[in-house]
């Protein structure tokens, strides 16, 4: 149904409001009962800010000052490099990664921390090209981040393989016996909807191919099982849910039964056998170890292992039934307070659908965003007109909901976006 607003723009559609509505008390009895609520105190936010977009760089944990302190005054500047000893940086990527592998389903010494989600993608997608001889496919999705199909165009470039990428929903169709990989986000990076991990990654393998996710909208979002889908391999980023910071190394998957067989194509000398015998030619680390590149960034691994801290005792379904009640707190309150303006919902409404975040249309979305940042709520834009909002469980409360909504129906109602400060697009969007 298309009408005008108050604004004069027209309305994509107009939403089915809820009864009865959802009240700022009914926000604050939530907050109340809420069993995560807690945690919260464990991230440092700044006052008057509502963040939004833990989903493109998680908050702050508090843990992370004191250990960087650490890690600068005594390990680095005393310790030197003692520290690779002393202060256990070397184990690092291994005991990084286990902390990650209990959240995404997996067994200790099947995850790994190192280089950037790119750059893991990347060995990933070789190695199981390699895994496959005799078929030269990877199938992706159109749609996917643009880093996922960039990487692959390349792979497909050095490999002489082919990279083809369909419409989400033809995925299950395009998978035959010609694909040695697909290659997929598990909840895309501007929708919000979340994959079937289960029945495709079952599907694939019944046609031989082997898969690869991205969870870089999953991990810390929600749970996921890894195992028991039978995933062969993943990858997903440290600064986003994981609250590592910015630039935070990434981690990759690899199942048990493949690790032996794997053999990634950037064969540094952290990931040989004997890096410190340094021996002429390359012999890659038993199990996960082969992963590793070459010097880890230690900073970094620090401040993500010290960021990890704030899931310690939190219940995966916890999270998840947080997250599910955050989301769909959003949903309903955009429903009820902004169907006036003009918004489309790009997530889908089905909370099984979607991961932990909620994103919006509208033809204006850049300078609404900007707006709503310049009075304290943070979220992001996506080109064309998606507005993201991301809900980090671990911090954000149901108040938070509602005092968003609110300050994005005053930025509509007083058309506090129509101004050329917020209409010109900055680097960083
Ligand atoms: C699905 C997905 N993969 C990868 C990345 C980023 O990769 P990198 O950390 O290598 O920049 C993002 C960033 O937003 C993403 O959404």
């Amino acid at each position: 149904m298309n009408t005008k607003n108050n604004s004069g723009i027209p309305d994509k559609g107009v939403y089915v409001l809820s009864s009865p509505p959802v009240s700022w008390e009914d926000c604050l009895v939530r907050d109340a009962t809420d069993p995560l609520a807690p945690v919260r105190q464990q991230f440092q936010l700044p006052e008057g800010v509502i963040y939004l977009d833990g989903n493109s760089l998680g908050a702050m944990p508090r843990a992370v000052s004191a250990r960087m302190q650490k890690a600068i005054e005594q390990e680095w500047a005393t310790g030197l490099i003692r520290s690779w000893n002393d202060a256990d940086w070397y184990p690092a990527p291994q005991r990084v990664g286990a902390r990650i592998a209990r959240l995404v389903g997996a067994e200790e010494n099947e995850v790994i921390v190192a280089d950037s989600t790119s750059v893991n993608l990347f060995k990933l997608l070789v190695a199981a090209l390699r895994m496959r001889p005799g078929r030269s496919l990877m199938l992706g999705e159109r749609g996917n981040f643009p880093t996922d199909a960039y990487v692959a165009q390349g792979v497909a470039e050095i490999t002489g393989t082919q990279f083809r990428a369909v419409e989400s929903s033809e995925v299950l169709a395009a998978l035959n016996e010609d694909v040695a990989v697909l290659a997929l986000t598990h909840v895309n990076y501007k929708s919000g909807q979340a994959y079937d991990m289960a029945a495709i990654t079952r599907r694939a393998h019944e046609v031989g191919a082997l898969v690869v996710w991205d969870l870089a909208h999953t991990a810390g979002a929600m749970p996921c099982v890894l195992n028991a889908c039978e995933v062969d391999f993943a990858v997903g980023c440290g600064y986003k849910y994981l609250n590592g910071g910015p630039g935070a190394p990434s981690f990759a998957f690899v199942a048990k039964r493949h690790q032996q067989g794997l053999r990634q194509p950037l064969t540094g000398w952290h990931g040989h056998a004997r890096p410190f015998e340094f021996t002429h030619g390359y012999e890659p680390a038993p199990g996960i170890d082969r992963m590793l590149v070459g010097t880890a960034p230690q900073l970094g691994l620090i401040a993500l292992e010290a960021a990890l801290t704030a899931f310690d005792g939190v219940g995966l379904q916890a999270l998840r039934a947080k997250s599910v009640a955050l989301t769909e707190l959003f949903i309903t309150l955009v429903d009820q307070e902004l169907a006036a303006y003009g918004f489309g919902l790009a997530t889908p409404r089905d909370a099984a659908l979607r991961g932990s975040q909620v994103s919006l249309t509208h033809e204006h979305g850049y300078a609404i965003v900007q707006a709503l940042i310049a009075r304290g709520v943070i979220g992001d834009f996506r080109a064309p007109d998606i507005l993201r909002f991301g809900f980090a469980a671990l911090y954000i409360s149901h108040a938070d909901v509602w005092e968003a909504v609110a300050t994005l129906k005053q930025v509509m109602a007083e058309d506090a976006w129509r101004t050329p400060e917020f209409m010109a697009r900055k680097a960083v969007t």
